[in-house]
């Protein structure tokens, strides 16, 4: 083998490397790569997304493909928030939209699908989950006291060769907003662990997730 070739031959080792290895950082076999499933023709995007006549009634959706749930969600209250909840926003619709557990996983592109989700079914009293669809900014860090300020704290999120640095209000928050995204990533790409570790943008280990945001 002359040189270009052994050079071309140690690339192509390297590539099928990455490849086999299980790092954290893509969605190709997380929970939502969906090309194993029978109804996904082998493809992983298409049930979330579609590059033509995508549903544009969610603001923020890109290129949506998955049918929206019409849900009223119970929305999370206690006497001791400050922040003023509201129902979803886009990011957090879009998760529910499987999530919710009222509409099938495979229900995109106008088709009705039967396949629910199981173990990931948070129902629509989101009371009983960690509050989204607000706005964490300076002023509600004023007024809860033991907040770190999103605008100045910053935070790498990810792992391995991908992570992304930057204040919580520019790798956690849609539109200053808190929503599902602020602590998953849906695509796998900038998350702490390996497959199976519930696709989380931060650390679980001494509660590093929690702690970036609460200063406890
Ligand atoms: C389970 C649903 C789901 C699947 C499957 C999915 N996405 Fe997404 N995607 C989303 C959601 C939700 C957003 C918007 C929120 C966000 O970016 O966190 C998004 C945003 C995006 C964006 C814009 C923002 C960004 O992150 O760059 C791109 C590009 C994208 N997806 C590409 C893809 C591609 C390519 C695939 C398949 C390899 C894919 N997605 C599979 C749900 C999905
Ligand atoms: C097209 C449907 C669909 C959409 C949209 C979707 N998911 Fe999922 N998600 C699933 C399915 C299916 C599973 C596998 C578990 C199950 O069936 O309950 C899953 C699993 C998960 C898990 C568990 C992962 C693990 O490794 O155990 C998390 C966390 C999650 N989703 C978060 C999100 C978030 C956050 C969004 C939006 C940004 C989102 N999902 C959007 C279908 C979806
Ligand atoms: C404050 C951070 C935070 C927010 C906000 C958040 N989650 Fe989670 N979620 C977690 C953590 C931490 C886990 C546990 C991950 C693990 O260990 O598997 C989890 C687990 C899950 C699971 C897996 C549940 C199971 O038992 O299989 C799903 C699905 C999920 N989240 C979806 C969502 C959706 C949808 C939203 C928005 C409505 C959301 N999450 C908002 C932190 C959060
Ligand atoms: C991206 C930032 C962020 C992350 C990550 C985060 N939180 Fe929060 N959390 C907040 C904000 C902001 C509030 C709203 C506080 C308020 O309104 O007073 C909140 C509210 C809460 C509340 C309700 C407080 C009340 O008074 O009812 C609890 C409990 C809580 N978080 C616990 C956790 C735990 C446990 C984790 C880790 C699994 C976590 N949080 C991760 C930002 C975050």
């Amino acid at each position: 083998m002359d040189v270009r070739n052994r050079f071309v031959a140690s690339l192509a080792a390297i590539s099928l490397l990455y490849a086999g290895s299980a790092w954290a950082g893509a969605i190709t076999g997380s929970a939502h790569d969906f090309s194993g499933s029978n109804w996904s023709g082998g493809k992983i995007c298409v049930a979330c997304h579609a590059p033509h006549k995508s549903d544009t009634t969610v603001s923020d959706a890109p290129l949506w493909n998955h049918t929206h749930s019409s849900a009223t969600y119970t929305l999370y209250s206690s006497a001791t928030l400050k922040a003023t909840i509201s129902q979803p926003g886009g990011n957090s619709k879009l998760c529910l939209s499987c999530h919710d557990g009222t509409i099938a996983v495979d229900s995109f592109g106008g088709a009705t699908g039967t396949t629910m989700v199981t173990s990931g079914n948070l129902g629509t009293d989101l009371k009983k989950s960690h509050p989204i669809g607000f706005t964490y900014d300076t002023a509600l860090v004023t007024a809860n006291g033991s907040l770190h300020d999103p605008e100045t704290k910053t935070v790498t999120i990810g792992s391995g060769t991908q992570t992304r640095s930057g204040t919580l209000k520019s790798v956690l928050l849609y539109n200053g907003k808190m929503e599902c995204g602020s602590c998953h990533d849906v695509h796998n790409t900038f998350t702490v662990g390996a497959t199976g570790s519930g696709l989380v943008k931060l650390d679980q280990a001494g509660s590093k997730i929690c702690l970036t945001c609460h200063d406890k």
